[in-house]
């Protein structure tokens, strides 16, 4: 069979991305997500398994995502990674985050590890937090009404990762077998503190936005009024104090060197996304 590949998120972030770039090299690909995508996409739902047959049919390789925030990934991914098995699936890229690998309560944790175990070729991708989170809702909404920036993350840097960047590490991923059984963490190319980030952001929309350091206490209270269950507060709040601790801030080592290029900037993401804010 050759290769024919299926992404799925490939209505989110960084999925339409990957689906891009893998049809602009003119690759068999399909899209899966819950929403109507182009045509040769699929409509795809997770926690549907009756939605797996159509989008497996004729695939050898799968990029598999998680739902976002989804503290029993695992749990919905395991009936997914059987289907897999049973339609002849040969590799799966697996979108996860930086530091997966160390933290057996990460819910990314135990996809990976159940991929690992399922018999299937993987390549686990783990990024860094994404650019692109600074300039969606709620915090370019935040940005742009208040002119501030909440976040309960002291002093710590985060080397934030551009999402073209991690895409096309998934995309190189998705098409090199000779990645198969590694990971690979992806980072920016610098580490910054948030009163820096503010401060690019002021300069380029020609105003003053304010870092705001919130306490523990604070960000709950935040993050509730911003309609996350409790149980995705908690996970989110016990994965800033690990960014608080420096979990985020080592800048990349390896994946321009992987791309034969330099990373997109931060400064550079500014500039590109001045309408958010
Ligand atoms: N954002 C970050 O900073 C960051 C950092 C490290 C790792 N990650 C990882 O990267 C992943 C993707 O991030 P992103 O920013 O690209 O997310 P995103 O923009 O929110 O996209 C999520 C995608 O998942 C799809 N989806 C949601 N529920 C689904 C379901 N039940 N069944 C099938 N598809 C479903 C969505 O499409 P529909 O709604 O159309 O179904 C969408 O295409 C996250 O899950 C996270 O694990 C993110």
């Amino acid at each position: 069979m050759s290769e024919r590949y299926l992404i799925l998120g490939a209505s989110g972030t960084v999925g339409r991305r990957v689906l891009a770039t893998m049809k602009g090299l003119g690759h068999a690909v399909k899209g899966a997500s819950r929403r109507n995508g182009g045509p040769g996409d699929v409509r795809f739902d997770l926690l549907e398994p009756s939605t797996y047959a159509p989008a497996l049919a004729d695939v050898s390789t799968v990029m598999l995502i998680s739902r976002p925030g989804d503290e029993e990934a695992h749990l919905h991914a395991e009936p997914f990674v059987e289907a897999m098995v049973r339609h002849g699936v040969a590799r799966v890229v697996v979108l996860s985050a930086l530091g997966a690998e160390r933290r057996v309560e990460f819910s990314l944790h135990n996809v990976e590890t159940l991929v690992e175990r399922s018999g299937l070729g993987w390549t686990h991708v783990r990024p860094n937090f994404f650019m692109q989170m600074l300039a969606l809702p709620p915090l370019s909404t935040e940005i742009a009404t208040r002119s501030t920036l909440s976040l309960p993350l002291g002093d710590a840097k985060v080397a934030y990762v551009d999402a073209d960047d991690v895409a096309a590490v998934l995309v190189r991923a998705l098409i090199d077998p000779s990645l198969s059984g590694q990971g690979l963490d992806v980072s920016g190319p610098r580490a910054l503190g948030h009163d820096e980030v503010a401060a690019l952001v002021s300069r380029q929309v020609g105003r003053e936005i304010r870092y705001v350091p919130l306490d523990e206490e604070s960000a709950q209270r935040l993050l509730g009024l911003r309609g996350l269950s409790p149980a995705h507060v908690e996970r989110v709040l016990r994965f800033y104090a690990l960014t608080r601790q420096g979990w985020c801030a080592t800048p990349d080592a390896t994946v321009s060197q992987l791309l034969g290029r330099p990373l997109g900037t931060f400064e550079a993401f500014v500039v590109a996304n001045a309408t958010a804010w």
